[in-house]
């Protein structure tokens, strides 16, 4: 059984409350926010402890902790709790900085312990088949990947003011997913944005819908498509074009009712948001987790998978800025 806690009682806080307390092998035992209300109302629901992260860190009975403050705080609270000797899954992205996110693997690996980052979606039964379809060799050699990727509403302006912008935060999930389909990371990152949807996400130095695309070294193309509106709901689709076929992830769909009239065929909209289509992959990536750090084997997904999202986040950026290409390598120098 592994004993858990809880860094952070906000929205995501709370799904990962339910993945570790409905989990058979680990039990929530505490919780810490720097809101003290939200860190005893999240503890008081799944009969856990609100606690200091201090004293968290001070329990040598917790093994694990799972981290989903805010992003600013990942790197810092990354190399606390290893170096307090806990296992450790963290929220994406590991940081803001790509050079602050190296600094603190470097401080992990003197620790010897597992972090895993919360790649929630290659946990989602859709995009693990369609992974496993292409690992069986059932479309031949992948060439090119589509992923569309649209929030149905944007966020607050001050949300985007703090999460380090579009590839950062949103667009770091895509990045994620083709390194997973395509099993490389990519040379040449090229990248356009706008906001389109909401100058106000411009006037503070965002873009709120963007397109990338990925070139690889054997020829390969990827392409990701980010908005934050989509006014018919979460559009989270992956298109992989192989050699010897076509894979297609479609949508969750809020039912499964087509109804066909003379007036034409229509069917439900896709599930709302990210809680709804992915609860699911949260609780796999949990189990995932628990599995690994219990029995010491390899992580699914580990902090240096986190790192490479990351840069490719940082070269999405630069692109998008000066208009031009960026080669992946000129951001890890
Ligand atoms: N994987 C996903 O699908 C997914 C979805 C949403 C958010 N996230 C990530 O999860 C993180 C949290 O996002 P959210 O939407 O839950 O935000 P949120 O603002 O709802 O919650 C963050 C919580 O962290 C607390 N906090 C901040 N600094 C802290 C510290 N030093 N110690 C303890 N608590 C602290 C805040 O008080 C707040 O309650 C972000 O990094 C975000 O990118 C991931």
């Amino acid at each position: 059984m592994l004993n858990v806690a809880l860094l952070g009682a906000g929205r995501i806080a709370g799904v990962h409350a339910t993945a570790i307390s409905t989990n058979p092998g680990s039990r929530l035992v505490a919780v810490s926010d720097i809101n003290a209300d939200a860190a005893a109302k999240l503890a008081a629901q799944y009969g856990a402890e609100a606690r200091t992260t201090d004293a968290i860190l001070a329990d040598a009975s917790i093994d694990a902790v799972l981290i989903a403050t805010s992003t600013d705080t990942h790197s810092d609270l990354i190399e606390r709790a290893t170096a307090a000797g806990k296992a450790v899954l963290c929220e994406k992205p590991v940081d803001l900085s790509l050079a602050r996110a190296q600094s603190c693997q470097t401080a992990v690996a003197s620790t010897g312990k597992p972090v895993m980052i919360g790649f929630n979606r290659r946990f989602d039964p859709n995009f693990a088949a369609l992974k496993a379809a292409l690992d069986k060799g059932e479309i031949g050699k992948a060439e090119l990947l589509s992923i569309t990727s649209f929030d149905p509403a944007p966020p607050p302006v001050a949300y985007i003011k703090v999460s380090g912008g579009l590839f950062r935060d949103m667009m770091i999930h895509d990045f994620d997913m083709a390194n997973f389909i395509m099993g490389a990371s990519p040379v040449t990152m090229s990248a356009v944005g706008t906001s389109i949807v909401d100058p106000a996400i411009g006037a503070a130095g965002d873009v709120d819908t963007a397109v990338v695309t990925l070139t690889y070294a054997d020829g390969r193309i990827a392409v990701i498509k980010n908005s934050r509106r989509a006014v018919y709901g979460y559009d989270q689709r992956v298109e992989l074009l192989g050699s010897e076929g076509l894979l297609q992830a479609q949508n969750m769909l809020e039912n499964t009712v087509v109804k066909s009239t003379t007036a034409g065929v229509t069917g439900a909209k896709p599930t709302y948001f990210f809680l709804e289509r992915y609860m699911p992959a949260y609780a796999a990536e949990w189990a995932a987790f628990v599995v690994a750090v219990t029995g010491g084997t390899v992580l699914p997904v580990t902090l240096a998978d986190g790192i490479a999202a990351l840069a490719m986040a940082e070269a999405a950026t630069l692109s998008a800025r000066s208009g031009t290409p960026v080669s992946l390598a000129s951001v890890l120098t």
